[in-house]
């Protein structure tokens, strides 16, 4: 429909509705088809009491799976709309994660790949999922910058670095919703949680974050700006407080940062009970109060505690909301329903979907995203015809490879690591028990010259409200290992965990390590075809991981200190007991071979302000070879680092990267082209800024790169 139709559509709309209606339109809650109280939300849909269903019924991983729905259910209830008064149709939701029927690598893994292409493809895969059960929103992607892997949550976003969270970002948008979430086969996305939530203190779930206006700029606000560009209808409020304001309350978040710098134009929804929560979070004295700063702020939509819907009609009436704020609020929703097509098309058929197709790219991306730490002696990959011993926790496991917020996976369907390992490798002598972690393993280790231990924990582990205080490989899992060494074996360990753990000294246990992390239907598979050569590993750690527990949060980007203590990058002590410099930085992952910068150029090494205000880029050539004996997929990285500017800019930040596949011995040219933007940093207001003087480039493959060039700023 063209824009003035469209919004003559609504405005007449709008016209039409009562203020009930109005309300009703901001009103979401949530279903399940089985629940009792089915036929009392129809007929508040039929009223015009509800514009929006989530099935969700918990975000708890206990409780997921138990909000069934399908598209004859969905059917149902969009039949229940067109049977109100103004026939406005529902707009259905769901949180579509990482997987639907198919399960893909949890989504920090999936950043891991470094592949946005890849990334883009499988959420266009779960787009056409999720929209053959008759979801039209999905609830991701999920965009929360994080560096403390005790946060359950961290699973669920792309990691601590903004420029890898852009451009996931987008990827996760582009396939969500193609060229319109109309279209068969695609969704409204939903960029969340804006802003800060994974700053959690402590990694506590829900607790106080505390950022600078500088650090959201740059840090935390960057992966929602590419979201917004990239066109995405919806974002969804935190819950979290941020210096001194819950954000479902806050103006200027929602509305002074979100709208008026970033441009957003879709609509708000708040997450699970945040309106309500305002009253919690000591801003609010009553219902009233919560829903009325909410709206106030920059809520569109209420979800699931019918704040909006209980307390706005004696708000308005009273005079303490605007009717024009209130339909500000109902224009926008009823805007990305008509985006979504609803209108049009309140139920969409099935489209034909290639699950074979999908269960391909999910192995595929599965196989870009683990990420090999250490390879002494060049132990891996592992003969097939060799002797090897199979255990640890996630030898047979299926249900905690699909990682947290899978609620439409199917455990029976997901490829475990001995299914992999036997398929990939058949002939190989796999010794194996399957209830590890209470029988005597020896017997079976002794069997074999390499035991492969697939550590690991549960996918109720990690996601929402699922923290750890202790992130160190536990105990039992560790005696694991150090019974393997004492029997004088070959120590593999699969580190089947979705959030990065600390290793410390465990570290010196295994010969080889291949971090896999929560990775989905095809994980067995993946990791066996790693493990034995089919494919060379080639994921990059998109989060640092810690040595130990006390250093946290540990990211790569930190501030310089005046003394020598910037631990990150040295081996300097920060403690008394303990280093400063994590065990493995954000960007590395080995290969099995090596690649080497042979060569870092810049074409121009001066460049003037005016210049680069007037859209002209910096352009780096970077010579890479392949400099081992077997063909591999490279992922360059190129850093900034600016050593005087007005305001402290981090000891390192990613700028551009590019996966590409490089044969053996050979050499390739990879060119990054940096402007305003790249080379420039924003000041706490949201202006971007860039100023003269010297900025340093290293190009290598993670964030220790040290390959040096200097561009003069004039
Ligand atoms: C989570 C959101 C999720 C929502 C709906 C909340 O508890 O924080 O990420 O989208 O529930 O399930």
């Amino acid at each position: 429909m063209k824009e003035q139709n469209a919004s003559a559509r609504i405005q007449e709309l709008l016209g039409r509705m009562t203020l009930q209606e109005k309300i009703g339109q901001l009103n979401q809650q949530n279903i399940c088809a089985y629940a009792d109280n089915v036929e009392e939300i129809k007929q508040e849909i039929r009223e015009g009491k509800i514009g929006s269903l989530l099935f969700s019924g918990s975000a708890i991983p206990e409780n997921g799976g138990t909000e069934a729905f399908d598209l004859d259910f969905t059917r149902e209830l969009q039949a229940a709309a067109m049977e109100s008064r103004l026939q406005i149709p529902l707009l259905l939701g769901r949180d579509v994660i990482h997987g639907f029927e198919t399960v893909f690598p949890i989504p920090l893994m999936m950043a891991a790949s470094f592949d946005d292409r890849l990334i883009e493809e499988c959420y266009s895969a779960l787009a056409q999922e999720a929209g053959n059960a008759g979801v039209r929103w999905a609830f991701a992607p999920m965009l929360d910058l994080s560096r403390d892997p005790r946060w359950g949550r961290v699973i669920e976003g792309p990691g601590e670095d903004p420029l890898l969270g852009s451009r996931y970002a987008a990827s996760a948008v582009r396939g969500f919703q193609g060229d319109s979430p109309a279209q068969e086969g695609r969704l409204l996305a939903c960029a969340k949680h804006f802003i800060g939530y994974g700053a959690s203190e402590g990694g506590r779930d829900y607790h106080h974050t505390e950022i600078s206006n500088y650090a959201l700029q740059n840090q935390y606000l960057p992966a929602f700006r590419a979201a917004v560009r990239a066109g995405v209808g919806s974002v969804m409020a935190s819950f979290n407080e941020l210096s001194g304001q819950p954000v479902t309350g806050s103006r200027r978040l929602l509305t002074e940062v979100l709208r008026d710098q970033l441009g957003f134009d879709g609509f708000v929804v708040s997450d699970w009970g945040g309106v309500e929560q305002l009253e919690a979070q000591g801003i609010a004295e009553n219902g009233a109060d919560c829903a009325r700063l909410a709206l106030q702020a920059g809520v569109d939509m209420d979800m699931a505690d019918q704040c909006f819907a209980r307390h706005l009609e004696a708000e308005v009436k009273a005079g303490r909301v605007a009717m024009e704020e209130l339909d500000r609020a109902v224009e926008r929703v009823l805007q990305a329903k008509l985006r979504a097509g609803l209108f049009r098309q309140p139920v969409r058929d099935a489209v034909k979907t290639d699950r074979a197709k999908h269960r391909a790219l999910a192995r595929r991306i599965a196989g870009e995203s683990m990420v090999l730490l250490k390879n002494e002696q060049s132990l891996l990959p592992l003969s097939k015809k060799g002797r090897v011993a199979l255990t640890g926790c996630m030898a047979q496991n299926r249900e905690s490879l699909m990682g947290a917020w899978t609620p439409d996976g199917d455990a029976d369907s997901v490829i475990t690591l001995e299914e992999g390992i036997r398929a990939v490798a058949p002939e190989l002598e796999l010794f194996t028990e399957s209830s590890p972690l209470f029988g005597d393993m020896t017997a079976v280790m002794e069997q074999a010259d390499t035991v492969i231990l697939a550590l690991g924990e549960s996918a109720r582990a990690s996601g929402e409200f699922h923290c750890l205080a202790d992130i160190s490989l536990p105990e039992d899992q560790a005696a694991l290992a150090l019974r393997a060494r004492r029997l004088g074996k070959k120590v593999v360990g699969l580190l089947c965990f979705g959030r990065p753990i600390a290793l410390g000294d465990t570290l010196s246990l295994f010969d080889a390590i291949l971090y896999t992390g929560h990775a989905g239907c095809e994980a067995g598979r993946a990791a066996a075809e790693l493990l034995f050569g089919d494919r060379n590993p080639s994921g990059h750690l998109a989060m640092t991981l810690p040595r130990s527990v006390g250093q946290l949060p540990l990211y790569y980007n930190a501030a310089p200190s005046g003394r020598p203590v910037n631990g990150y990058y040295t081996e300097c002590r920060n403690y008394i007991d303990e280093s400063g410099a994590p065990l493995y930085p954000f960007g590395y992952g080995l290969s099995y071979t090596s690649f080497q910068v042979e060569k870092a150029e810049l074409e121009q090494e001066t460049l003037s302000l005016s210049e680069l205000a007037a859209g002209k880029q910096a352009v780096v050539h970077i010579r890479v070879t392949n400099t081992g004996e077997r063909d591999g997929d490279t992922v360059l990285q190129l850093y900034l680092r600016d050593p005087a500017a007005s305001l402290t800019r981090p000891l390192r930040e990613l700028k551009a990267y590019e996966r590409r596949t490089l044969p053996a011995g050979e050499t390739a040219d990879f060119v990054f082209r940096l402007g305003m933007e790249e080379l420039g940093y924003y000041l706490p207001d949201g202006t971007l800024t860039l100023e003269k003087g010297e900025i340093r480039l290293f190009a290598g493959f993670d964030a220790w790169a040290e390959k040096c060039v200097r561009l003069q700023i004039i």
